[in-house]
């Protein structure tokens, strides 16, 4: 009796183990959720303490040894390896990277030197060294995996401009382009390596923006009209995860409610 089912690729990831950077808040909370919820265990790792508690959101929902959590600066240099080695050691296996942790710290040409500094050094560390460091750590890892699996967030900002934030729109834009190269450099291995940009969305990061200038901004800008909100991202984080998502790498996916392409 021939297999009636055309389709043959898994659309589950039950089972593999994922680590997720700044799994405080935000979009890493509810990646790590979202993960979890599809039956992965997840490393979540965040500098604020307030991960500890997300892993015990998962464990209630799933049970305790479905999450660890980490807390720890990412952009420490010894912090990737440690989180790889958390992840190996607690489950056995690394078959999923997300790199989500990132700042925007104001890099404006007018500031003080030493701020202007620190505010350049850190977002490039955060939000660039950092995600380097833990890809290259997971890499032998990822190589064992049925369904080696890399994604990185960076922002809709990697296309567009705003003044007072370059450092904040140079890491996103070479988030891109590190994913292509490390996408060639993991493809004979069969690690998938992809970036989401998301546009704009209601976690702490834009916190700061008043309600009514959100409203506008999104009227005027997205296509939907609207901000978007963080499982919107980690519903397309977790597709670029899948067993089934194993011909798309090196790849931008803007997850923006229409905002770049209007320009
Ligand atoms: P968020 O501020 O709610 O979450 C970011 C998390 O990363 C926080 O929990 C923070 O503690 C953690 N983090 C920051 N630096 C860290 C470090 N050195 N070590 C460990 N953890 C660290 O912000 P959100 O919006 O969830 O941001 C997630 C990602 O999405 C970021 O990379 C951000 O740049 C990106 N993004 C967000 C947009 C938005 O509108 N919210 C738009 C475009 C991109």
């Amino acid at each position: 009796m021939p297999d009636a089912r055309l389709t043959k690729l898994s659309r589950s990831i039950a089972g593999h183990t994922a680590i997720v950077t700044g799994a405080a808040a935000g979009i890493g909370r509810a990646t790590a959720h979202l993960l979890a919820d599809e039956g992965c265990r997840v490393v979540v790792a965040d500098r604020e303490p307030g991960v500890e508690r997300v892993a015990e959101e998962i464990g209630q929902v799933h049970g305790a040894d479905r999450a660890i959590a980490v807390v720890a600066d990412i952009a420490s240099p010894g912090s990737p390896a440690d989180l790889v080695d958390a992840a190996v050691r607690g489950t056995g296996r690394l078959d999923i990277v997300v790199n989500n942790a990132g700042i925007g710290l104001p890099t404006a040409l007018t500031q003080p030197e030493a701020d202007y500094a620190t505010g350049w050094e850190r977002t490039v560390a955060v939000n660039l060294t950092a995600p380097a460091r833990l890809v290259r750590a997971a890499a032998v890892h990822l190589a064992r995996s049925p369904a080696g699996r890399v994604v990185n967030v960076a922002s809709s900002e990697s296309a567009l401009a705003t003044a007072g934030i370059s450092a904040y729109s140079a890491t996103k834009a070479g988030l891109t382009g590190m994913t292509r190269s490390l996408a060639v450099e993991l493809g004979p291995q069969g690690t998938t390596v992809n970036c989401i940009c998301p546009g704009p969305i209601d976690t702490a990061m834009t916190a700061h923006i008043p309600a009514a200038d959100k409203a506008t901004y999104a009227r005027r800008r997205t296509a939907l009209r609207r901000y978007g909100t963080p499982e919107e991202i980690a519903q397309m984080i977790v597709s670029l995860c899948l067993p089934a998502a194993a011909f798309t790498t090196g790849a931008t996916l803007f997850v923006d409610g229409g905002l770049t392409i209007r320009g």
